[in-house]
């Protein structure tokens, strides 16, 4: 196991293995989801506190809307809060029996992981339970250079992994607060073809090798990885549970970086392509499903832990041969609470009630 660690990328196989899921989700994704229900149907959550991050555009809009539909109070953390008050004025005189929908807007900008920790620490000052924690807030900059935010981290590695990985561990104690509660990542069968160099998470060092396509792919496999230690490292007494689901290749506004040309040529294929309303079932699912707990702790008692994984067709799967190599995802771990600036020992402090500091923190003049 440790010299297979050292390796430096995917081999050509592990490679060509994670291109075949790709391939076979959008020629395949319809078919294998004809057994499920458009919209998926909920039970009440009219209990149920939710926050659902970038609500204001496809899969996490629909996700949003219909939680608040099912009753839970649901929280928008969105980068563009005018936009999500016009959408909340929209749902609300579109439909009577959504006149009462339960549904405030926070902002939140995953470019900055200042916009993170306070975010959470506004949360967090409510102390309100929180049930469902939905990071869904993704980009995928197909074809664009690499760009830094201004943090000095690779932005689909900030967007994707890092941003959500902190606003995961600042909000434990509201999530412990609310269990049984969950965390759902909204991640991608993309990270079959992900490689993460622990020790260049950033691509700092590869920057010729760095294509948008590499730092994608390699934010959501980091974001498996991630999830699968903090799921280790919350105790059961916690209730917290920890799931990533694939939404399937979903028409949004995720290919807005695309040339006119190939937008064009992504609107044409409907007929491959799930509505948001189909790809926001599987992370629907892992947030309201009971029997999703159970495949949890089983995964949890397992040898090699590895998060929960809900596929777009709403079953269990198992993520890539990646994900599954702890050695590395320890590593992962390390170097993401580094990078966000979170110390070691963050999970159990803050579960334990106390106090920590974030880098990313107000500062005392
Ligand atoms: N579409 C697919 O085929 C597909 C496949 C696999 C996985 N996914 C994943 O699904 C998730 C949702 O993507 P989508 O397809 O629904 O794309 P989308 O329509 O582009 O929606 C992305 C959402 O994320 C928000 N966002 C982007 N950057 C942000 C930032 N810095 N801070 C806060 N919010 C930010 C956007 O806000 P603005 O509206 O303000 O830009 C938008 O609300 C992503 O994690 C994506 O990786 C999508």
């Amino acid at each position: 196991m440790a010299s297979k660690d050292k390796q430096q990328g995917l081999s050509w196989i592990e490679w060509l293995k994670g291109s075949s899921h790709l391939i076979y989700e959008v020629l395949f994704q319809r078919l294998t989801s004809s057994h499920l229900k458009t919209p998926l149907p909920l039970p009440p959550l009219n209990d149920i506190t939710c926050i659902v991050t970038g609500s204001t555009s496809g899969i996490g809009l629909e996700i949003a809307r219909q939680l608040a539909e099912s009753g839970a109070h649901v929280v928008m953390a969105v980068r563009n809060p005018t936009a999500a008050h016009s959408l909340i004025q929209k749902w609300r005189t579109y439909k009577p029996s959504n006149a009462s929908l339960n549904v405030d807007v926070m902002e939140l900008n995953l470019l900055s992981l200042e916009s993170v920790v306070r975010f959470s620490e506004s949360w967090n000052s409510l102390s309100k339970p929180l049930n469902i924690l939905i990071n869904n807030a993704g980009i995928f900059s197909i074809g664009e250079p690499q760009k830094f935010s201004s943090n000095g981290y690779e932005t689909h590695m900030q967007v994707n992994h890092l941003g959500p990985a902190l606003l995961s561990v600042l909000l434990l104690p509201s999530l412990k607060r609310g269990a049984p509660s969950r965390i759902i990542n909204v991640n991608s069968v993309m990270h079959f073809i992900g490689y993460v160099d622990a020790n260049d998470m950033n691509f700092a060092t590869r920057r010729s090798e760095f294509s948008s396509l590499k730092g994608y792919s390699s934010s959501k496999l980091a974001q498996v990885k991630f999830s699968s230690i903090l799921q280790k490292n919350i105790p059961a007494e916690a209730g917290i549970s920890i799931v990533c689901a694939a939404p399937g290749s979903v028409q949004t506004n995720v290919a807005r970086d695309l040339p006119k040309i190939v937008q064009v040529a992504y609107h044409m294929v409907p007929f491959f392509l799930f509505s948001p309303e189909e790809g926001s079932r599987s992370a629907l699912l892992a947030a309201t499903d009971p029997d999703i707990l159970k495949c949890c702790t089983k995964l949890k008692a397992d040898e090699t832990p590895v998060c929960a994984y809900i596929s777009y067709n709403c079953h269990p799967m198992s993520p890539s041969n990646e994900a599954h190599r702890t050695g590395t995802s320890q590593l992962v771990w390390e170097k993401t609470l580094d990078m966000v600036g979170l110390p070691a020992d963050a999970v159990e402090m803050l579960l334990e009630g106390k106090e920590i500091k974030c880098r990313y923190g107000a500062h005392p003049n």
